[in-house]
């Protein structure tokens, strides 16, 4: 974590919780965080609920005043039209989002997302001004097969491929290391993502690789927040199971409690 990137931290609620779920655990965590005088302005935290629940997060959101910033688990590469089934960045924007998560694992996985679709969501993403997390990461047997790096360096390439620099988040999210309990180890995990600001100061100089946010994702809990967040390389991370668990997700976003 570098003093000058602000960190994040981002629940990825993936499809979990209906709108009613939703409000009452949107508030609870809200007010869990303000008890704990949580300072937004130092750690930045998210959350990326289902589509349906993005109207009642907005009203509640906007109409108690919360910090917490939200966004979609996905976005049509289109803007409009008859693509039956996808959401438009626009309506993402209009109801008050400010990211989208683009090319999670298992939209690669399970929706046959390829580079080329993920590179098409970032630009449209950056059309609506929504700030895209853009997700990369490598299976179990592409570490055995290229290393570790090889594949999500590819992947951020691809996803940025003919796009100028603009503000963004890159995810590195080991496929293996998602929704297993086996979190990459701090080390590892800051290989890859300083093998990925390597790859965007190519792409766009250094400046803009300085200044952008780096989370990693894979079983990140409590316990191994703090040493992740203590790598030079990793500016928050994208949290999945444990977003869903209030106190679990409120002391992730309270790490500096406990990096010393
Ligand atoms: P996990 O999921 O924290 O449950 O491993 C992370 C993710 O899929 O973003």
């Amino acid at each position: 974590m570098a003093v000058d990137r602000r960190p994040l931290i981002a629940g990825n609620w993936k499809m979990n919780f209906d709108h009613l779920q939703a409000i009452a655990f949107t508030q609870k965590l809200a007010w869990t965080l303000r008890d704990a005088n949580h300072d937004y302005a130092t750690t930045e935290v998210a959350i990326f609920p289902p589509f349906t629940d993005l109207r009642s997060i907005q009203n509640l959101i906007e109409g108690d005043k919360f910090d917490l910033a939200y966004g979609g688990q996905d976005v049509s590469s289109h803007d409009a039209g008859a693509y039956t089934g996808e959401v438009s960045g626009s309506f993402l924007k209009a109801l008050g989002a400010s990211y989208v998560l683009i090319g999670h694992s298992e939209r690669r996985q399970y929706h046959a997302e390829t580079d080329e679709i993920v590179r098409a969501k970032v630009e449209a993403s950056l059309r609506h001004d929504l700030i895209p997390i853009i997700c990369v990461g490598e299976t179990e047997s592409d570490l055995e097969q290229f290393g570790p790096s090889a594949v999500p360096v590819a992947q951020l390439r691809a996803a940025l491929s003919g796009i100028a620099e603009k503000d963004i988040v890159i995810a590195y999210e080991p496929v293996w290391a998602i929704g297993t309990g086996k979190a990459a180890t701090d080390e590892q995990a800051e290989q890859v993502c300083g093998a990925l600001r390597t790859a965007l100061a190519e792409a766009w100089g250094m400046a803009p690789a300085e200044s952008t946010r780096i989370l990693y994702g894979g079983s990140v809990k409590a316990t191994n927040i703090a040493a992740l967040m203590r790598q030079p390389n990793i500016d928050g991370a994208l949290v999945g199971g444990a977003s869903l668990d209030i106190s679990e997700f409120a002391s992730i976003c309270r790490f500096l409690k406990h990096v010393v």
